[in-house]
């Protein structure tokens, strides 16, 4: 194989990346909603999922605020909200309000879930850690919820619910279905 030097973002090879949207109780006492692309499961025991959130979106001020949020897995049908929750800000919008976003009551925490999810987890902020222009968040999860019928053992039922991967800017992706099953060892 041949290599080329890349001298283009150094992530475009990293995406596309599963969407999720962070939903968190702002100081101004409203709920702010940012889509995140730079998000990983962390650890199983405790269960926890880290997310890079830039410290200039108003997003970092609304979990520094509340310590806890509510973390949506985006479905592929979700491309133009998510798009759009993603180029403005809450400092001057009510996203939810303007973009019409249904919302669900939470259990653990006090922010809502986004219905039409494939999940919703409710998390507590548990660590930070800043590097560069960013603070990535560990949150732990409290619980975890799935639309019905819409994950397996496997993931997600791609038939049923396709994931929204983000690529850069507006092009997204979702997963092809097809399950490439390797050998057995
Ligand atoms: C699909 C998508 C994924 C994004 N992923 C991230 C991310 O992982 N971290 C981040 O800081 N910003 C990310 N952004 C940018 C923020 O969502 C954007 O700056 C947003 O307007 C911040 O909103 P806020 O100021 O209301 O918090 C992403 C944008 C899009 C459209």
């Amino acid at each position: 194989m041949r290599y080329a030097e890349y001298r283009g973002v150094f992530y475009r090879p990293l995406h596309p990346r599963p969407t999720v949207i962070i939903a968190s109780l702002c100081p101004d006492g409203k709920v702010n909603l940012m889509p995140a692309s730079w998000n990983t499961p962390v650890s199983e025991e405790p269960p926890t999922i880290a997310v890079a959130v830039d410290r200039s979106a108003y997003t970092f001020q609304c979990l520094e605020h509340s310590g806890e949020a509510t973390i949506n897995v985006a479905a592929a049908e979700m491309a133009d909200l998510a798009y759009r929750l993603g180029s403005v800000s809450g400092r001057e919008v009510d996203k939810a309000k303007e973009f019409s976003v249904p919302l669900v009551p939470s259990e653990e925490v006090k922010a809502p879930g986004i219905d039409g999810s494939i999940a919703i987890y409710e998390c507590k902020v548990e660590q930070k850690i800043d590097v560069g222009e960013t603070r990535l968040y560990i949150f732990r999860v409290l619980r975890v919820r799935v639309l019905e019928g819409a994950v397996d053992e496997w993931g997600p039922v791609l038939s049923k619910a396709n994931l929204l991967l983000h690529g850069a800017g507006r092009a997204f992706y979702r997963v092809d279905p097809k399950i490439i099953w390797a050998k057995k060892r």
